[in-house]
């Protein structure tokens, strides 16, 4: 058997909308930043007598949704080994329920090393961005520690690689806010398909992309956080603009903004960001994360976070092995 571990990241630069629903292929660029709170970890062991994949999720048998989800990249993986035995998968989140955290960026680039190992496979991190990537876009980025550029472009030319960049932190603030959810997925094709600033979104996000790669290699604080938060409120005002239009953001998410705004008034580097839910990420240098903590505290739970690894391989933990 075969165990890995990654960690969630969240976008400095969003990825928002698919060139290609099928490869999962981004219409742009993507900047984010791997955290090192939260690990998923999987556990993959062939099943050559099984007809099906099978999946324990948080140590429950997996619907047929996320069973699905994990066969079709299973079979890409399959593919590409030449082999024909499905696989029994454990996988368990750390994030609390309701953290705020998705946990498919963690769970599927876990789940691309856990299964590529099982099938002896020998991967660059390239290749096992790719196939992270089939199973969800944002997991392309979670193989990767630290700041990871996803490349926009053909299936090849399109996975994560590090980029060079200052020591960042991230405060995580969850509102207590009980919202439905349109999974980003749905939303990004009713986005795609009306709103009338989507092709203004995408030719944007390629300049953004460009820009940060080059204020991470510059170091330079600021700019990694003005278009960080520039990133976010495009993002969201294109969601809005989707018709019926989407909201994801509260009022208690725009407080959070405020709050960041205020403290960026006396002089302290925060910026915020958010995807497809409500919680918002303060962004700042790890020397102000426990004072900017303190500041939001006020708003909604807070978790820190610096810059976490990519994936790798771990032993299987004891709870896995109880299952196999
Ligand atoms: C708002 O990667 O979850 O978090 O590729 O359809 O699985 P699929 O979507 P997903 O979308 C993430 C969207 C986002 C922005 C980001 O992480 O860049």
């Amino acid at each position: 058997m075969s165990t890995a571990r990654a960690h969630p990241n969240i976008a400095l630069i969003k990825y928002w909308g698919k060139a290609d629903d099928e490869l999962m292929l981004p219409a742009a660029p993507s900047v984010s930043l791997t955290l090192d709170i939260f690990p998923t970890t999987t556990t993959a062991r062939l099943a050559p007598a099984a007809q099906r994949d099978r999946l324990i999720l948080n140590g429950h048998e997996a619907g047929e949704k996320a069973l699905s989800r994990v066969e079709r990249v299973l079979d890409v993986i399959r593919a590409q080994a030449g082999r024909s035995e499905k696989l029994l998968v454990i996988s368990d989140n750390e994030a609390p329920t309701g953290a705020g955290m998705a946990s498919s960026a963690s769970g599927f680039a876990a789940l691309a090393l856990a299964a590529t190992t099982e099938y002896g496979m020998d991967v660059n991190t390239a290749h096992l961005s790719r196939l992270a990537r089939r199973g969800s876009g944002s997991a392309s980025r979670s193989v990767i520690s630290g700041v990871a550029l996803w490349h926009a472009g053909t299936d090849e030319e399109s996975f994560a690689e590090e980029i060079p960049a200052p020591p960042l932190a991230m405060v995580s603030v969850v509102l207590n806010t009980a919202h439905k959810k349109i999974t980003s997925r749905e939303a990004m094709v009713t986005t795609r398909a009306t709103s009338p600033y989507y092709r203004g979104w995408v030719e944007s996000t390629r300049e953004m992309a460009a820009q940060m790669v080059e204020a991470c290699k510059a170091g330079d604080m600021q700019r990694i956080g003005e278009l960080t938060e520039l990133s976010a409120l495009r993002m969201h005002a294109l969601i809005m603009s989707s018709e019926p239009p989407i909201h994801y953001l509260t009022s208690a998410s725009w407080r959070v903004f405020e709050l960041a705004r205020t403290l960026r008034g006396v002089g302290l580097d925060v910026y915020a960001t958010a995807d497809a839910g409500p919680n918002v990420v303060l962004l700042t240098r790890p020397e102000l994360a426990a004072e900017v903590a303190r500041h939001a505290e006020a708003l909604g739970e807070v978790n820190i976070a610096h810059a976490g690894n990519g994936a790798y391989l771990v032993a299987e933990p004891e709870s896995h092995r109880e299952v196999l």
